[in-house]
Formats: structure tokens, C-alpha cells, sequence
């Protein structure tokens, strides 16, 4: 027998109202806009809630997807509590269903998802694979030693995992210099093909990550070395968006992830964290980026669906592998609070895709 599926969903940006010059103004009208819409529509923000305590999570076992990264493997790493992991994120007006990978695989028969971005979306995209692995151990396979993509035999189904921290063309020069192409996107792109993709960039600008990553940003035929990250990133973002307005076969499902968030304390740590925030009233300071990655989305022609995993991945200070991580990476002073344990926070995100995706 089918069952219904929930008339949750879909309360995201739809984003092909707001002309190419929003004005401020515009941009408030259009998040009014918005919330009229979800109200009417669906009455369900996914990204605007809560987490649970949950003992019927995790949806995986540590010790039961062998393709987490050692950075992200908290448990094997000696991590030793694991109420982290039992945990569900719970939208305020409606709930998200249980992860089916069967589900799934059969809604996406013969379609390719891939996640572009960087680990943190590698962090995600590891988090599918080892949902979909938990129930099709024999039939869902890595394509090649390096674990980047994943087929599924029985379903002519694949996830695929392409680095693109910036999403703009990085190019390293023969003397060793890294030179940032903020209006060409061409080289990387040319690898996107899928039915859904996923996109994300937030972590390697550098007001979020502290150092600048690229020694020459190339606009055109000019050179600059003192361009501003910021504008750096609108225009990588501008670069993006109009190749997926006019590359982006309609039938693609689009989505971008906003930033995901760190939680380093004065002594750049959060080993001792044990438990999300719980206070309804907190809410997570915007990042220098969000409002022009919100202002670029809402002007994208192309409607691009919105994951806002902002609050979600705010409350979550206990989910970071702090100094269970591959210390070879950092050394022994050193935590990771910002890539998330496996199992763990990423796992909703592909609770929320996955809503989507059956919705759609
Ligand atoms: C794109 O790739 C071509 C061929 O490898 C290379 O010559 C070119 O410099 C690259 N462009 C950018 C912007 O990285
Ligand atoms: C920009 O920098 C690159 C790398 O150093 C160099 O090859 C290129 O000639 C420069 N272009 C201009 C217009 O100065
Ligand atoms: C994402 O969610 C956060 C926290 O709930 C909110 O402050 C922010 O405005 C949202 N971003 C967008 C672009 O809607």
C-alpha cells in the first residue's frame, strides 16, 4: 500500500520575482512575499525549528558505512559519548519524514545527484552515501579508490562529489601562484551534469575561514591583488548564478546550502560540548556572506531551491569532532568545530533533501 506523502514541504525562496537590481526594499517585499507564501501554500518553513532528543537515531551506525572519511569518523577516533548523534531536527510546522533509502532510489531511478562545494559539503555528500549504503550494502559501490562517486546497480542511480570550494575557476600557476577567476566557471562546470544538484561555498572566503586563499583574483584580463573577499564572492556567486540560468537544463533541480556554522570557543575549542542549544529564542548571528548569497539567489532567474541549514547547524555546537578528528591533519593542540561527526548534523540535511525531493 502507498502511503501519503506529507503535504509538508517546500517553503523555499522562489526566486523569480525580484528583477536583476533588487533595491533593499525589493528584497524585504520579496521576504514578505515569501513567508505569505509558505503560509498559504504549506504552512511549513523545513529550516525553522528545532532539534529533538531522539533515541531512534542515528539512522546509521558509526561502524556500519565504511566510506566516512578518518577526519569525520568521530567514534572510531575515540570519541566516547554518543548522545550527539541521537538527535532529529524537527521543523516547527510539520514533520519531516523518515529516511527511506528505497524511497529514494526508487523516485531517483536512473537520475545522477552530484554535491559541489567544499568538505563541508564533502561532509554531506559522505552522509548520503552511507545512508543509501546502510540499506543497499551490495548494490550501492564506489566507482573508483577515491570514493567520489557512488552507483547504485540496481537503480541506475549515482551521487557524485565534485571540490569547488569557491565554485569559480581556481587556477595555480607554474610559480606556485593561486590565481581566483571570479567571472569564468567554465573549467569546473563542464563537470556538472546531474538530474539534482547541490551547491555550497561559504568556508574558504576568507572573513569565515581568516586568511585569504588566492594570491591574484582575474576579472577578465585584469589582475587584482587587493580585491576585497567580498567582492570577491559576490562576483563568484554573480559567475554562478548566470551560468545556471543559462547553462541548467530546466528539468535540474537546483539547491544551495547556506553556510554551515563553527563553534570555536576563546580557546578555539568544543570538546566539551555535549548537548545542541535548546533556547527557543537563539538566533545564530548572520554571516558576513548571507546577505549577499540571500541577494544573489533572489535575483538568479534560474529557481534555485534555498537549503538554509543556518539555525539548524547553529544550535549544533555539540556535533563537531573537536579532537576526534585525523589529528595528522591539525595536531594534537588542535580541534575541529567546524566539519561535523558522522552520523550527525549532516544527516538532516539529506533528511530535508530527501523531503524535498519526494515532494517534487
Ligand atoms: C581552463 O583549462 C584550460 C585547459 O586546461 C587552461 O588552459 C585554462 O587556463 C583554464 N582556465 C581557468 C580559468 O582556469
Ligand atoms: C596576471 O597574473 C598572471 C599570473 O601571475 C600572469 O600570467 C598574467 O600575465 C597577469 N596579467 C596581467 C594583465 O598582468
Ligand atoms: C536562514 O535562516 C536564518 C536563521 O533562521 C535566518 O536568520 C536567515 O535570514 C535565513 N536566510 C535566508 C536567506 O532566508
Amino acid at each position: 500500500m502507498m502511503t501519503a506523502i506529507p503535504t509538508l514541504l517546500l517553503c523555499f525562496l522562489s526566486l523569480n520575482h525580484v528583477s536583476a537590481q533588487a533595491t533593499q526594499k525589493q528584497i524585504r517585499d520579496f521576504e514578505v512575499h515569501k513567508r505569505q507564501d509558505c503560509d498559504t501554500q504549506t504552512n511549513c518553513n523545513l529550516f525553522s525549528g528545532k532539534w529533538v532528543h531522539d533515541p531512534s537515531y542515528p539512522l546509521y551506525e558509526p561502524s556500519e558505512c565504511p566510506y566516512v572519511s578518518k577526519e569525520f569518523d568521530c567514534k572510531a577516533n575515540g570519541r566516547p559519548d554518543s548522545g550527539y548523534q541521537e538527535w532529529r531536527w524537527q521543523p516547527n510546522g510539520c514533520d519531516v519524514p523518515r529516511f527511506s533509502a528505497r524511497r529514494l532510489l526508487e523516485k531517483l531511478k536512473g537520475k545522477k545527484v552530484a554535491f559541489v562545494g567544499d568538505s563541508i559539503t564533502q561532509n554531506q555528500f559522505q552522509s548520503l552515501v552511507c545512508l543509501v549504503y546502510k540499506e543497499f550494502p551490495t548494490t550501492f559501490v564506489p566507482t573508483s579508490h577515491l570514493n567520489n562517486k557512488f552507483i547504485s546497480t540496481e537503480y541506475d542511480f549515482s551521487i557524485e562529489f565534485f571540490w569547488s570550494p569557491f565554485l569559480v575557476d581556481l587556477e595555480i600557476t607554474n610559480e606556485m601562484k593561486v590565481i581566483l577567476h571570479v567571472d569564468e566557471i567554465q573549467n569546473n562546470s563542464v563537470h556538472w551534469t546531474a538530474d539534482i544538484l547541490v551547491f555550497e561555498s561559504s568556508k574558504w572566503w576568507p572573513e569565515v575561514l581568516g586568511r585569504q586563499r588566492w594570491d591574484i583574483a582575474m576579472e577578465g584580463q585584469k589582475n587584482y591583488t587587493d580585491m576585497k573577499p567580498l567582492v570577491a564572492y559576490k562576483k563568484a556567486l554573480t559567475t554562478w548564478s548566470q551560468w545556471v540560468s543559462s547553462n541548467v537544463n530546466p528539468q535540474t533541480l537546483v539547491f544551495f546550502r547556506s553556510n554551515s556554522y563553527s563553534h570555536y570557543n576563546r580557546k578555539r575549542r568544543c570538546a566539551s560540548e555535549k548537548k545542541p542549544i535548546q533556547d527557543p529564542s537563539y538566533n545564530p548571528h548572520p554571516t558576513v556572506y548571507s546577505a549577499i548569497l540571500q541577494q544573489v539567489l533572489s535575483t538568479t532567474k534560474f529557481p534555485v531551491k534555498f537549503l538554509n541549514t543556518s539555525l539548524n547547524s547553529a544550535l549544533r555546537k555539540d556535533g563537531h569532532p573537536s579532537m576526534y578528528t585525523n589529528l595528522n591533519n591539525i595536531g594534537p593542540e588542535h580541534q575541529d568545530c567546524t566539519h561535523w561527526c558522522l552520523p550527525g548534523i549532516p544527516d538532516s540535511w539529506n533528511q530535508l533533501l530527501y523531503a524535498t525531493l519526494l515532494g517534487a
